[in-house]
């Protein structure tokens, strides 16, 4: 079976990138179905052809609530079988979340629950960490709060900035949303009320992406 994935993303698209090259590589069994923006000039679009790709300023509409609306028509009609934020940065709203609750996942650049929100490396610095890392999570009305599924760690060194740290995490990030997105395209992850299944198994704790890019318990 290929899973079909939408997309939401706001800037880059590395993690967009990671996905169409895995899927390209035939190692993951999935089709991006769409690629959704609040940024029209974002590069992250421009990684899939013009029939695939929906922007729209949230500023355009009357409000936040027509703009959701919008977007989750515009998704729905892709008919995902998941939903990705890989690097979507507005907060979505209760109906979005709704509509697509159980097959709406984020990646976040920390070990959540440390961190939601952003600036996450420099506060990960700031507070004198010795490793960072990113989550990728169902996503739940509250921000940043859902299941996390899985986690990678790097370590913080000595003199980092934000930016080295967030240089020596990408890549991570990149192979942590493929392993997850395997589980997921495969059938093996679902979310059940609070419960989240991995493998028909509840998943107590996030699992870890070793460093074989397998997803450990
Ligand atoms: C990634 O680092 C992702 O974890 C982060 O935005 C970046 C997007 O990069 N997401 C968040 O901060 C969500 N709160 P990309 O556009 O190159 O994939």
């Amino acid at each position: 079976m290929t899973a079909r994935i939408a997309v939401l993303a706001s800037g880059r698209g590395s993690n967009l990138q990671a996905i169409l090259d895995a899927i390209a590589a035939g190692t993951l069994q999935a089709e991006v179905v769409g690629v959704f923006s609040d940024k029209p000039s974002a590069p992250a679009l421009r990684q899939v052809p013009v029939a695939r790709r929906w922007a729209a300023k949230p500023s355009a509409f009357p409000d936040r609530a027509a703009y959701e609306t919008a977007l989750a028509d515009a998704v729905a009609a892709t008919r995902p079988d998941w939903v990705v934020c890989a690097g979507y940065m507005r907060i979505l709203g209760d109906a979005f979340i709704a509509r697509f609750r159980g097959r709406l996942l984020n990646i976040h650049p920390s070990l959540l629950p440390k961190y939601r929100g952003l600036h996450t490396h420099a506060r990960a610095i700031e507070a004198g960490d010795s490793e960072h890392g990113a989550s990728v999570h169902f996503v739940i009305p509250e921000l940043d709060a859902g299941t996390v599924i899985a986690q990678v760690r790097v370590p913080i060194l000595p003199g980092d900035t934000p930016e080295t740290l967030a240089t020596r995490l990408l890549p991570r990030e990149h192979a942590l949303l493929l392993a997850v997105l395997g589980l997921a395209s495969a059938g093996q992850l679902t979310e059940q009320g609070d419960v989240t299944l991995c493998h028909g198994q509840p998943l107590l704790n996030p699992l870890s992406l070793d460093s074989a890019d397998r997803l450990v318990s």
